[in-house]
């Protein structure tokens, strides 16, 4: 059975208009990736998880988190913590500062967060967990979403117990990625699992993990009945990936587009995070986009060599100087992220 990916669902009143989200991935999910994943298919796109924390206290870079560009909606803030009232509090500020969508991360397993009490450590704590959805939910009027692992250990099948608990709390939707917290990203993702969650609750669940094609993508959505696929790894570099998912095979992307699309994304992440930040985080990319047999190992690693972007910007165009003419359709075709970045009124939150 073929799935139709471009039949709209919603999240509770948000209208989400194809079957593939972008996942949230920290030290990925920019303004630029989610804008990014919006034209080339992303029916909805998400944050990387913010801290609430960190909202609290008006740290600046973490409300820096909050901008959203109007051409990223439907766009889901992603949060995380452990005290249901501070949860409350952050919600609200991504309320106020135009999210569609509230998500709660109860699937990170790493320990930087896990000890303070957040992300996966909740799957445990199930009365914690329903708290802070109930107290989220309460304090804002978009719907709230909850992504969350299997459980902690590897077989463990809490997500099944917690799931509709969250959904009585309050959760409009629920993401489940079936890998466990300790299996961090090895081993596969287990849908069967997706598929017990789907029957369980009688809200929209989508499928994370795994999902590296349009075959794949099928595959889920057949086999578990989720309304939407999410793309995490498949897509950094790789925005193609999901119009492939959406409407089948294409022609891989020319080096001329290759490298346009790396400029934009560049372009755009230095407008973000200010020039010295964006040299280091871009580093990455690099080996991301121009991986995959696109261009020579030796040209990506000359490249992670600099820390000069207009010589990385000169020397990408010089081995695709085509790219110019799909960079300027770029950049004409979509608005300018300063004439759509909302402002944000830091200020109201002491942030500076
Ligand atoms: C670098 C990286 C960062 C991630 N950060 C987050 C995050 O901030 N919040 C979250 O819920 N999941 C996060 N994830 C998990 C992804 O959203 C997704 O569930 C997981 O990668 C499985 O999907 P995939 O196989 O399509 O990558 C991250 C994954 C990666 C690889």
């Amino acid at each position: 059975m073929q799935v139709d990916l471009h039949q709209s669902w919603s999240i509770g009143a948000v209208e989400i208009p194809t079957r593939v989200v972008l996942a949230p991935m920290a030290g990925v999910s920019v303004q630029a990736f989610r804008r990014q994943g919006r034209r080339h298919g992303a029916g909805l796109v998400c944050s990387e998880m913010v801290s609430c924390a960190g909202l609290h206290h008006g740290n600046e870079r973490t409300l820096g988190y909050l901008r959203i560009a109007a051409d990223e909606h439907p766009l889901a803030v992603q949060i995380f913590g452990s005290e249901p009232s501070v949860m409350a509090e952050a919600a609200r500020m991504v309320a106020d500062a135009g999210a569609d969508i509230v998500d709660i991360n109860f699937g990170c397993p790493v320990r930087k967060v896990t000890k303070t009490g957040a992300g996966a450590t909740l799957l445990d704590d199930p009365a914690r967990a329903s708290a802070i959805v109930g107290a989220v939910a309460s304090a804002v009027d978009l719907p709230v979403s909850v992504k969350m692992r299997r459980g902690l250990e590897n077989g463990a099948r809490t997500c099944l117990e917690l799931g509709p608990r969250l959904v009585e709390a309050g959760a409009a939707t629920l993401t489940l990625h079936p890998r466990s917290a300790r299996q961090m990203y090895t081993g596969t993702a287990d849908h069967a699992l997706t598929a017990e969650l789907v029957e369980l609750v009688d809200v929209p669940v989508i499928a994370s993990g795994d999902v590296t094609s349009r075959a794949r993508a099928q595959a889920v959505l057949a086999t578990t009945g989720a309304a939407a696929v999410m793309v995490g790894r498949a897509a950094q570099g790789n925005p193609w990936v999901l119009r492939e998912i959406l409407d089948g095979p294409a022609a891989e992307p020319s080096r001329e587009e290759v490298v346009a699309e790396l400029v934009l994304f560049m372009r755009e992440t230095v407008r973000e995070l200010g020039g010295r930040k964006a040299q280091g985080f871009l580093k990455k990319f690099y080996g991301w986009y121009l991986g995959r047999g696109r261009f020579p190992r030796q040209f990506k690693a000359e490249l992670t060599q600099l820390d000069d972007l207009d010589e990385v910007e000169r020397r990408l165009f010089a081995a695709a100087p085509g790219a110019r003419f799909v960079l300027a359709r770029l950049e004409q075709e979509q608005p300018d992220a300063d004439e759509v970045t909302l402002d944000l009124p830091i200020s109201i939150y002491g942030g500076g």
